[in-house]
């Protein structure tokens, strides 16, 4: 589907995806303000996501991005790169649907893993095997973002200025 100049962009997709590098990049190339959502609930509550999981759970967690989604969905001219979760809630995802043009960045769960292995900011993936874990994940996701998407792009093991180039021939 192509909308014509879409005010804002939602990117969703896995963890490791890379939404949050191409995000930035996309904002600078269409001029248009970059937010990411955890970088943005880390911001206005002043403790990390780990921190958030610990003490409210990821119930806690989820109510607070379906806060931030909701405010920020009033705003116009974003690139919003999402936290991977966001579209287990069908509210966030009618939300996104109707408030820009929604890419879903997909990737393989083993490149997934590879490029968050060394990361420990994300608490969904400190389990023994973070690779079973992210297959897992995307089966039940992948679904959910093909839904919510305007775009699908895949991304392989390319440079996050190729899928930018992607993003941009299909809005
Ligand atoms: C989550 C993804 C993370 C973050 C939180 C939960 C998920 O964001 O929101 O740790 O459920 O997939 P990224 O997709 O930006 O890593």
């Amino acid at each position: 589907m192509t909308v014509a100049f879409p005010e804002n962009i939602f990117l969703v997709g896995l963890m490791g995806a890379g939404k949050s590098t191409v995000g930035r990049i996309l904002a600078r190339r269409l001029s248009k303000r970059f937010v990411d959502t955890d970088h943005e609930i880390e911001k206005r509550n002043g403790v990390t996501i780990p921190v958030i999981f610990e003490i409210e759970g990821e119930e806690g967690f989820r109510r607070r991005e379906q806060e931030l989604l909701a405010d920020l969905a009033q705003e116009q001219g974003l690139v919003l790169s999402t936290g991977g979760g966001i579209v287990l809630k069908s509210e966030n995802r009618e939300v996104l649907r109707n408030h820009g043009f929604v890419v879903y960045l997909n990737a393989r769960p083993e490149l997934l893993a590879d490029r968050t292995k060394h990361d420990r900011s994300r608490p969904l993936l400190n389990v023994e095997d973070p690779l079973t874990r992210l297959r897992e994940l995307h089966a039940v996701r992948d679904p959910l973002y093909r839904e919510v998407a305007h775009a699908v792009v895949e991304t392989g093991r390319g440079a996050p200025q190729q899928v930018v180039q992607a993003i941009l021939a299909e809005i």
